[in-house]
């Protein structure tokens, strides 16, 4: 039987996986970030990072909550070759073992919505941020092509999926509620939204 973290990394290696690659492009795209450390929060099995420290020379740190999903993404750094560039560590969003000014870029896909206090959350990460550093947060599958590919493979294995996304994600919490709360922080924010995705960038 799988538990939680291995039933979601079997549906990323399965169906994701083509989105991670366009997703990591894009927001490497929009920050112009290419050195530094970058820290994947919400990381699951540590796909998107890594597809970022794939294309550019930066460091990299897998962070989440779930100690489960940690060790798969453990085992892919390893997997992937990138043991002397990245690491993985079990961390909540809420109170991250990283001193101030940490990270240059800080991602996190599909995560937010599962975060209370969004206040405190953001604040941790604003705090790990390092000046002129960048944080990309929010939800997204790149382009049309691989979002039509992923909704369809998705329906075929759970009927209410779609449904599922649209209510976790389109509720309470919006880029635009997700923005004023960084604002709040003195982050400068930008909202990037498309068909494909939401995301927010936050500049400090
Ligand atoms: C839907 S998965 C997304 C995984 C990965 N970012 C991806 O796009 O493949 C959400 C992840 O957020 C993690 N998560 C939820 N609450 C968290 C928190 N407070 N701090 C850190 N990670 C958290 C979960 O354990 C889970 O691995």
């Amino acid at each position: 039987m799988q538990n939680k973290a291995q039933e979601f990394d079997s549906i990323a290696e399965e169906v994701f996986a083509p989105l991670y690659p366009v997703v990591a492009e894009q927001i490497l795209q929009i920050t112009g970030k290419e050195s530094g450390t970058c820290l994947d929060i919400g990381c699951g099995g540590g796909h998107l990072g890594l597809e970022i420290a794939r294309m550019v020379d930066m460091r990299l740190v897998l962070a989440d909550i779930s100690a489960d999903a940690v060790e798969l993404a453990r085992k892919r750094v390893g997997g992937w070759g990138f043991s002397c560039i990245a690491e993985a560590v079990v961390a909540g969003v809420h109170s991250l073992p990283f001193a101030d000014g940490s990270f240059d870029l800080i991602v996190s896909r599909s995560s937010v919505w599962f975060w209370d206090d969004h206040l405190g959350a953001f604040g941790e990460l604003m705090r790990v941020l390092a000046p002129g550093g960048i944080i990309f947060i929010g939800s997204g599958f790149g382009k049309q092509r691989v979002k039509q590919a992923v909704i369809e493979k998705m329906r075929e294995r759970s009927p209410e999926w779609p449904k599922k996304v649209k209510k976790k994600t389109g509720a309470e919490h919006t880029p635009q509620t997700i923005a004023d709360t960084f604002n709040q922080l003195g982050g400068l924010t930008e909202i990037f939204q498309n068909d494909c995705g939401g995301w927010v960038i936050c500049r400090k």
